[in-house]
């Protein structure tokens, strides 16, 4: 990692109905937040890590960022490039709001549901990954509950990434948002997953760099 400026995204976005409510999901930010822990262990030169809410403090010596949806992710990760190394761990909301209400949504009386419109955000790393300014590399995480290789591969060529790192976030597993976590990588142009096995996200975040470096960061 000597040399190389990282950037990595972290956390969820959150997307905004109106001033007291928003749509987000349970993630922790944990996993991102210690790769760019290993990273600066690992001697990189600049680790600029861009994080939506969480409860965590940033590691020592990174550059941090913090944002809110999914549109301020992808313009922070738009001025941070160039970088040599991209690692997108973020959960970001693929919908947000087509109207964020500046008041509070009222109940009105014998109203018994609500429906609320959803555009698309845009895809961070799909966008990364086609700049004009594309970082040398491009890691995914696919967060998948079922036929998990496969939906990682899709991901991993669709997105047009050289990684991806796929992990099992179903009932049960207790990834999102918890300590420990299981991951597997799909390499571009291989047709197996590699499995870094189980542990806690700072020891599987050391094993994925480490396994990066070994494999496509020293070509
Ligand atoms: N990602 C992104 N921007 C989005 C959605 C996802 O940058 N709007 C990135 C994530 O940071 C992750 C990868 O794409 O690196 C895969 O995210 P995931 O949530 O697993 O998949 P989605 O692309 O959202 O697809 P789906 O919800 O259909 O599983």
């Amino acid at each position: 990692m000597k040399n190389k400026r990282i950037l990595i995204t972290a956390g969820p976005t959150q997307e905004a109905i109106d001033p007291v409510r928003y749509l987000s999901n349970y993630s922790s930010g944990k996993q991102g937040y210690a790769i760019a822990k290993a990273c600066i262990e690992m001697g990189a030169e600049e680790v600029v890590l861009i994080s939506g809410p969480t409860q965590l403090e940033a590691p020592q010596g990174v550059q941090f960022m913090r944002v809110k949806t999914a549109e301020e992710m992808l313009a922070a990760c738009e001025m941070a490039l160039p970088v040599d190394i991209a690692i997108f761990t973020a959960a970001v909301c693929d919908w947000r709001p087509k109207h964020t209400s500046t008041e509070k949504l009222k109940k009105q009386d014998g109203q018994d549901e609500l429906t609320i419109e959803f555009v698309k955000n845009p895809d961070i790393l799909q966008h990364i990954s086609i700049h004009a300014n594309r970082p040398h590399y491009v890691i995914g995480f696919a967060a998948e509950t079922e036929y998990h290789v496969a939906h990682a591969a899709y991901k991993l060529k669709h997105k047009q990434c050289d990684a991806m790192v796929l992990n099992d976030v179903s009932v049960g597993s207790g990834t999102f948002g918890g300590e420990n976590t299981h991951l597997q990588l799909l390499l571009k142009g291989q047709d197996h997953a590699h499995d870094l096995g189980e542990g806690t996200k700072e020891e599987l975040a050391t094993k994925l760099l480490v396994y990066l470096s070994e494999t496509i960061f020293c070509k």
